[in-house]
């Protein structure tokens, strides 16, 4: 199309030019002619540069030379004329200007007057104008561009023109849809009226400025910050740099935001739901730009402030410290205190840094107790934070006390045992120990001390607890005492060591001190188990065991304690060392002397041997029975039932040795002396001389005879007759005789008393009496009976002493008053002499006493009298 344009345009240049070229020549003239001037083109007015036709006429004659004047000066042939041919004269016009013409008649040489004057007006071609139609003429690729040529005539066809080149379009209007670079360019256009060849000039030029590149929105906005929280505001911008007259879109998350086309988004206050990213656009007309970059929101919460603990412990005594710290990822952010809720303020023991960063609690007090937050705060964008967690400090009202504590409850304690102790505090947290024994600083700082115990450590042990070597209280005291391990004390049971076959063995082991002690049991060396012949009693204290000469004649045993919970074991004990013999030693019971044949009175002694060893009790038998004495089973004075068979036995603890062989003895009684009075009852009277004799009563041996006056043997001649005479005996005393010989049995047992006095005395008294008293009464009784015995002499004798002996028993028993006569004869008695205090007890006692068959109580003293005399007594001991 621009082709054909511009080819039209060509081919009417040329149409015009050659209509140009035809010209009318002038004819010649004689006289002086008027010539005329005629216009010949047919446009009285032509546009400049059209070519105008002048016809100069003189007389129709062609004598001439036509000269032409324009505004009445000579044309001369080279400027003006395009071309002259005569008459005619084709010029281009250019201005308007006044024409006349003459001629110059070419013979005669004379010239004409001017012609009449033809006025010629010229036109300037109209100038179109180019008119943007569309708004803009800086445009995008693809915007669409719509020109047109204007101009005020009609008629004329229109030329465009692109950088000057014709762009062979001639319609008015010239209309790009849809812009490419190459449409880049000054647009121009011309009119043309094609009939006469006559072109405008060029129309002003529109310059189409064609960017390069897309309009894409430049996206920035009014803060920087990455996060932004709820209530902050927000400006965006879009803006296109290149064009100008947009109107903009906004997007959020590709979403349009209705409402909003102008180049700032304004958001006072965001919400989470502002979050999101934004672009924009920018339309003009129907173009739209490319979308901006994008640009994220993000709405975000203010972060929750992390409260912090600087010192260790919440819960804290008076003066102690506190220290949080509140804090966001974001250095920029600042905070505020809050206790139980209320906003706190600065006083001289709560302080915080200029950020408020961290709060000193200093110096604490029971008040400063509460639950502590903290809350952030963006001061330049008034952004705060939500109230952060709580910290409750606690302030205790007393300052505590540590407790020490040992491990192990014993006291005393051992060298070589551990104890452990610990100190602790119960409340809070956080505490250092320090340790003192004696006062003085252990190297320990722990909860807990744990000694290897020496006697160096006995003594008193406490410890300090404190922290932030502020608080320091001191614990309880505990004594430890430390004492080696005792040595345990072996005690054999037994009295003797050594020991026979089968011999029960009992030792015990002991610590004295402290309890729970066990015990091992050695023998030469070697620990001893318990079985079914060695008992070890509980916790080992004892041992008890047959001796077994089988291994070693001599056994050293030793014991060892232990505290098994505590490991504490002693040392060995001392040494027990435990001799075993052979065999079991034979019992021998002895006899001194060794008759088998006694007497009444005769001592005996028993021993019972054991040659071996020592430590024995001894056991007797006597037929049999058994009966308890020690080594000696000695019989002083035998008596009949002594008759026996008698074995003894030895035995230690309950070891028993067997029975020692028997020895058996027979005792019989010892014969009886009597004393015979040879002096007749009649004799009472008149005479002072008592004939004794002495025999031995159912003997059939031989005897000798020794007297005894008062216990003291008289005569040195053993004789058979004693005469008391008042020479040789005045005071009258009592007599006794014992038969001597020198075979077994030496001697017999003593007489019974004769008393001489009492005799006499008794027969004067009781002849008084029987005469006197109860004569009448029981003559003829008594008179039975006395003549009755009284036929032999000595029989005489007895028997009467016997009566009288009985009636007054029988009187004494049967009337309770009693007679001067038998008060008399107790008087009598009593003051009969100191020599016999033993008699003093009565009459009737000692009356029958002495009549009696001595008694052994008598017997005894007679024996002692007879030691202490020598004699005849002497015999009778070294016999026993
Ligand atoms: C954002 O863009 C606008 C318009 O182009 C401009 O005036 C402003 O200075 C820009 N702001 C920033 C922070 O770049
Ligand atoms: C936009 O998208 C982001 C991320 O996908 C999302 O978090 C946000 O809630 C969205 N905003 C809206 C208004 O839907
Ligand atoms: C241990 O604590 C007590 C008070 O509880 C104090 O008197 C004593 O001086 C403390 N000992 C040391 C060495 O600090
Ligand atoms: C027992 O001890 C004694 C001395 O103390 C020693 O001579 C003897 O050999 C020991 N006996 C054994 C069986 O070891
Ligand atoms: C055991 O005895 C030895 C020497 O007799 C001694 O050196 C040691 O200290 C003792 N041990 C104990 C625990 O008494
Ligand atoms: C003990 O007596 C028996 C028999 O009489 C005898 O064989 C043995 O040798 C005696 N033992 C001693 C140790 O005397
Ligand atoms: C013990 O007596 C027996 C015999 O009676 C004798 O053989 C032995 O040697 C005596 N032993 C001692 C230690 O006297
Ligand atoms: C027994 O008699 C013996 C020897 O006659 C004597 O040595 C011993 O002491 C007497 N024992 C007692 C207990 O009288
Ligand atoms: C009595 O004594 C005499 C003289 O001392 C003596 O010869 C005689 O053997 C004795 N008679 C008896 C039975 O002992």
């Amino acid at each position: 199309m621009w082709l054909v344009t511009v080819l039209g345009v060509i081919y009417l240049s040329a149409a015009v030019a050659a209509q140009d070229s035809n010209t009318v020549l002038p004819t010649a003239v004689f006289e002086p002619p008027q010539p005329n001037l005629q216009l010949q083109s047919p446009f009285s007015e032509p546009y400049s540069t059209e070519k105008v036709v002048l016809k100069c006429t003189i007389d129709g004659s062609s004598d001439w030379n036509i000269k032409w004047n324009r505004n009445h000066l000579e044309i001369s042939g080279s400027d003006l004329f395009l071309s002259e041919e005569g008459s005619k004269l084709t010029i281009t016009t250019e201005t308007s200007a006044v024409y006349t013409c003459r001629g110059e008649h070419k013979i005669k040489g004379i010239s004409t007057k001017d012609s009449n004057t033809l006025e010629i007006k010229v036109k300037d071609p109209p100038i179109p104008t180019v008119k943007l139609l569309t708004n803009w003429k800086d445009v995008f690729e693809s915007e669409r561009v719509e020109m047109s040529c204007e101009v005020g005539v009609s008629d004329w066809t229109f030329s465009w023109y692109k950088d000057g080149v014709p762009m062979n379009y001639e319609m008015p209007k010239l209309s790009i849809p849809s812009v490419t670079q190459i449409n880049k360019g000054k647009y121009q256009c011309k009119v043309l009226l094609k009939s006469r060849g006559v072109s405008s000039g060029l129309s002003n030029s529109v310059d189409i400025n064609i960017y390069a590149e897309k309009a894409k929105p430049n996206l920035n906005k009014s803060t920087t910050f990455e996060k932004m929280y709820p209530g902050e505001s927000i400006q965006f911008n879009c803006e296109v740099t290149l064009a100008t007259d947009w109107n903009y879109i906004w997007y959020l998350n590709g979403t349009e935001i209705p409402g909003a086309n102008s180049p700032i988004y304004k958001m006072d206050s965001i919400s989470h739901s502002n979050g999101g990213q934004y672009f924009c656009k920018a339309k003009r007309g129907q173009y739209f730009s490319e979308e901006s970059d994008k640009l994220s929101l993000q709405v975000s919460d203010p972060p929750k402030p992390r409260l912090k603990l600087l010192t260790p412990w919440l819960d804290v005594f008076e003066k102690e410290k506190v220290e949080m710290s509140c804090g966001v990822n974001d250095p920029t952010w600042t905070f505020t205190w809050y206790k139980d809720d209320q906003k706190l303020t600065k006083s001289t023991s709560l302080i915080w840094d200029e950020k408020g960063s961290k709060l000193t609690i200093g110096s604490i007090v029971r008040n400063h107790h509460g639950s502590y937050a903290c809350k952030a705060h963006l001061t330049l964008r008034g952004v705060r934070s939500e109230l952060s967690i709580k910290l409750y400090v606690k302030v205790y009202e007393s300052l505590p006390k540590p407790q020490l504590a040992k491990n192990l409850a014993f006291d005393p304690m051992y060298v070589g045992e551990h104890v452990s102790f610990s100190c602790k505090v119960s409340v809070s947290s956080g505490w250092k120990y320090k340790w003192y024994k004696d006062s003085n600083v252990i190297a320990n700082s722990g909860e807990s001390l744990t000694i290897n115990l020496g006697l160096q450590d006995k003594g008193e042990y406490w410890c300090n607890a404190s922290r932030d070597d502020i608080l320091i209280f001191q614990s309880n005291k505990i004594h430890q005492d430390v004492t080696e391990i005792p040595v345990p004390l072996l005690k054999p049971r037994n009295k003797q060591l050594d020991v026979f076959p089968k011999e029960m063995v009992e030792l015990s082991c002991k610590i004295l001190l402290g309890s729970g002690w066990t015990y091992t049991w050695y023998k030469d060396g070697k620990m001893i188990q318990a079985n079914k012949d060695v008992v070890i009693g509980t916790n080992g204290a004892t041992i008890s065991f047959r001796s077994d000469p089988s291994h070693h004649k001599t056994q050293n045993y030793t014991c060892k304690a232990e505290l098994k919970d505590r490991s504490v074991h002693s040392n060995f004990s001392s040494k027990v060392t435990l001799m075993v013999y052979d065999a079991t030693p034979n019992v021998t019971l002895l006899q001194s002397p060794e008759y088998s044949l006694m007497h009444t009175g005769d001592s005996v002694s028993f021993r019972c041997d054991v040659n071996i060893s020592s430590g024995w009790k001894f056991l007797w038998f006597k037929d049999g029975d058994k009966f308890e004495k020690d080594d000696h089973h000695n019989i002083s004075s035998a008596q009949v039932k002594d008759t026996g068979i008698y074995t003894c036995q030895a035995e230690r603890d309950s070891f028993r040795l067997q029975k020692s062989q028997n020895m058996q003895i027979e005792v019989k009684e010892r014969p009886q002396a009597e004393v015979i009075l040879l002096t007749g009852w009649a004799e009472v009277f008149s005479t002072d001389t008592l004939v004794l004799m002495c025999k031995v009563k159912e003997s059939e041996d031989k005897w000798n005879y020794t007297w005894f006056r008062e216990k003291i043997a008289v005569g040195e001649v053993p004789t058979e007759k004693y005469t008391v005479t008042p020479q040789n005996d005045p005071d009258q005393s009592h007599y006794t005789c014992k038969g001597i010989r020198t075979e077994r049995p030496t001697y017999s047992v003593e007489s019974s008393p004769f008393k001489t006095k009492n005799l006499l005395l008794k027969r004067r008294i009781l002849l008084s009496v029987s005469g006197c008293l109860f004569f009448g009464i029981i003559l003829a009784f008594l008179g039975c009976i006395y003549f009755k015995i009284r036929k032999p002499v000595v029989a005489e004798e007895r028997p009467e002493e016997n009566e009288l002996f009985l009636t007054m028993k029988k009187q004494l028993e049967h009337t309770e008053n009693s007679c001067p006569l038998v008060e008399y004869i107790t008087d009598a008695a009593l003051n009969e002499g100191p020599k016999k205090e033993n008699d003093d007890i009565g009459l009737i006692r000692s009356d029958s006493t002495e009549l009696m068959v001595t008694t052994q109580e008598d017997q005894a003293v007679m024996v002692s009298t007879g030691t202490e005399n020598g004699g005849a007594m002497i015999s009778f001991q070294k016999m026993s």
